[in-house]
């Protein structure tokens, strides 16, 4: 068995993975999760979970595919002795599991679909926690000479918190790039020098985030969602549990999120506010835990009663079952039918829990403020900013009502609408407890459009991010808790956008073909200057909002003749005018025999663009861009400078005081 042992080992070092992975986070046959190199705030639960892997075939294979049952776990404090887990956390031993599963190592063995087989012994310890800070070993040993080692760091946090509430909005998607863009389009320049700024332009703070994800280095919302709320670095798709390799979705280690925190230390409320599917992983994020992120009627009811109760054999002691606000869409999970848990009325089931529920603006404007509210405005995602705004006639049709009967969902609030709402119901539940409160509030659709190559309605969506930000200000600072309240404004991730130049979009109309038209675009000097800015020939010289125009903080003219051109670092084909689509959000590509084509019925006067990424897109993807973090209010200069995104919640959790003596006082 020893001599087996070297040649494995030899053969397991040549092993490159990337594209699939036997399992991330896991490159040798120990697993210890929570990975080295994972940050604890004191006190804060988690999951362990320790696999060791003896793979049966492929590169790696190893011990005739068995593998070690009686490998050992010990945890080591400074330079202390490793003294063995169960005794460390004064807990049972758990019990061993042992189960296969498969993987292929590179895109040739999927093409041959030759899947390894590895065969696995595992254990899980449940909802332990660390309270002491400082630097902690924990060794797992396997196959008598093997071992992994992970380098875990409780980090201190302050007994006094600086910060009463939390207001943590999250621009999905949202770069700099396109930030700057939505300035240009939104603010009048004269001779170089913006007349105003947008409200991020205006913040106290300003620093920027590393969004990779702990396995790869581009994110999804997921994983960049459970890194801001948790200060875990975890994998594509995951919700604050680090992905093993157990075909369950719902029993992978957990960790504890800032909303579970807030409700466990602070006993205050919580508010969840997104124009996405409430389900949707940047919402979900805070109070769900599973490996797979569409899970979402699981989500739904994590939701309402709590990861606890969708788990019930699995410990999990901390929940924000219940938050005190859920605003969003994704109705479909909610009235009784194949996209709800069971099959079951959630409508109701939040009823029967207390909440009131409201369907539309109208509703959400004369609802109450003492009691928990859910506020479902549409299935799938909120219509667009623009759409409401600009072309409301393009949310007849879509047959999104709330309620499932396939009418339309024409009265839909805003984010601003939804945040204002939300910040009056959590400001009046907090004298509960006396506490603060805690919110996050999603612009969803900047990513939604960017991934559609929507530039002009991703804008229009940051745009209504940016006055929600201000109107918010001004609101707080109306109730008397500006001083109090600690606002973050960031993305999860960002895609590779930016505006190059100006098209002349009557000069490219008048043209047949894709190499005229492109000399449609100009660049440099030739880019000229906003045209979004300039109130078209045709509008009335008084106030009047009229059919395509908007302002202030937004474009007067969404048409201009001279409109910006723009790319994507990643796109699949597709046709470009760079004129906004009018009659509702893009789809720039369809699938076909061959693969994903250009959508010859999206901006058919285009030329065409060929893609660069793989022919299964049908959308642009995300880019690994670092992505700007604003603050303001107490706590807001500890976000200046460059750091990881998990730093975010050390950031968030320290300016509450959130550790187990951690405690806010009223001055
Ligand atoms: C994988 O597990 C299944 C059942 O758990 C078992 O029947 C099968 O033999 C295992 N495969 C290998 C290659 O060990
Ligand atoms: C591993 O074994 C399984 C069957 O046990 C087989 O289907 C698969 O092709 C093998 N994979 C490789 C890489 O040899
Ligand atoms: C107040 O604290 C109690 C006890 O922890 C808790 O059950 C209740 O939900 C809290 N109220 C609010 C509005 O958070
Ligand atoms: C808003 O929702 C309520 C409750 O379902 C409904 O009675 C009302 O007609 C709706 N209003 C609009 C304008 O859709
Ligand atoms: C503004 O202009 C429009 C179009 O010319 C006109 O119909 C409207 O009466 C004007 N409104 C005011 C308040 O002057």
């Amino acid at each position: 068995m020893q001599r087996t042992l070297g040649v494995s080992l030899l053969c397991a070092s040549l092993v490159y993975a990337q594209t699939y992975q036997r399992l991330g986070t896991c490159p040798s046959l120990g697993c210890v999760f929570p990975p080295d190199q994972a940050n604890f705030l004191p006190g804060q639960l988690f999951d362990i979970r320790l696999e060791v892997h003896a793979p049966v075939n492929g590169s790696e294979a190893f011990n005739n595919g068995v593998p070690d049952e009686k490998f050992s776990f010990c945890i080591q404090v400074g330079d202390g002795e490793c003294q063995d887990a169960s005794s460390f956390f004064s807990v049972a031993e758990p019990v061993l599991s042992t189960y296969n599963f498969t993987w292929y190592e590179d895109l040739f063995a999927e093409e041959a679909e030759t899947p390894s087989v590895v065969n696995v012994a595992a254990k899980s310890y449940r909802a332990l926690s660390l309270a002491e800070p400082g630097e902690y070993k924990a060794i797992l040993k396997y196959f008598g000479t093997q071992q992994t080692v992970a380098r875990w760091q409780v980090r201190s946090t302050p007994k006094e918190a600086v910060a009463k509430n939390v207001l943590f909005f999250i621009g999905d998607g949202m770069t700099q790039s396109m930030i700057t863009a939505a300035r240009l389009i939104a603010h009048k320049s004269i001779n170089g020098v913006y007349q105003s700024l947008m409200q991020m332009d205006q913040m106290e703070a300003l620093g920027h985030q590393m969004t990779h994800s702990i396995d790869s280095y581009i994110t999804d919302s997921a994983n960049s969602a459970t890194a801001l709320y948790t200060g875990k670095k975890s994998t594509v798709n995951a919700l604050n549990v680090y992905a093993d390799s157990s075909s369950d979705p719902f029993d992978d280690p957990k960790f504890e999120t800032i909303a579970e925190l807030f409700r466990r230390r602070r006993h205050g409320p919580i508010g969840v506010v997104s124009t996405a599917d409430i389900a949707d992983a940047t919402p979900a994020g805070l109070c769900s835990h599973t490996r797979l992120r569409d899970e979402l009627p699981s989500i739904i009811f994590e939701f309402l009663y709590g990861a606890q109760a969708l788990t019930p054999d699995v410990e999990w002691p901390t929940s924000c079952e219940g938050p005190d606000v859920l605003f969003g869409a994704g109705a479909e999970h909610f009235f009784p039918g194949e996209d709800s848990y069971n099959e079951e009325d959630f409508y109701a089931k939040f009823a029967a829990e207390g909440y009131e529920i409201v369907y539309n603006k109208t509703g959400l404007e004369a609802t109450g403020v003492d009691q928990k509210t859910l506020g479902i405005f549409s299935t799938g995602n909120l219509a667009k900013w623009i759409d409401r705004n600009v072309w409301p006639e393009n949310l007849v049709g879509g047959g999104a009502s709330p309620l499932g009967d396939e009418s339309d969902a024409l009265d839909q609030p805003g984010l601003k609408d939804m945040v204002i709402k939300a910040i009056n119901i959590l400001q009046n539940r907090a004298q509960e407890n006396g506490t603060g409160w805690f919110m996050m509030a999603e612009a969803a659709s900047i990513d939604k459009m960017m991934h559609s190559l929507d530039y002009d309605r991703a804008l229009g969506e940051l745009l209504e991010l940016d006055d929600t930000i201000r109107a918010t200000i001004a609101h707080l600072e109306e109730i008397g808790e500006a001083e109090n309240t600690l606002i973050v404004v960031t993305a999860d991730h960002g895609h590779g956008f930016d505006i190059y130049g100006s098209t002349d979009t009557k000069y490219f109309a008048s043209k047949d073909t894709d190499r005229e038209k492109r000399n449609a675009v100009s660049v440099y000097q030739g880019s000229g200057l906003s045209g979004y800015t300039v109130e078209p020939e045709s509008l009335p010289t008084n106030d009047t909002i009229v059919f395509g125009a908007q302002g202030p903080n937004f474009p007067v003219n969404w048409e201009p003749r001279y409109a910006f051109a723009a790319g994507m670092a990643a796109y699949p084909d597709h046709k470009e005018t760079f004129k906004i689509a009018k009659t509702g959000p893009r789809t720039p590509a369809v699938k076909s025999d061959d693969g994903v084509i250009a959508n010859e019925k999206d901006k058919p006067s285009g030329f065409h663009v060929g893609g660069n990424l793989d022919i299964t897109q049908a959308q642009g993807v995300h880019s690994l861009t670092d992505v700007s973090v604003f603050a303001n209010g107490p706590g807001s200069d500890k976000f200046r400078g460059v750091y990881n995104s998990i730093d975010i919640f050390y950031k968030i959790a320290d300016a509450l005081a959130l550790g187990p003596e951690g405690k806010y006082e009223a001055c």
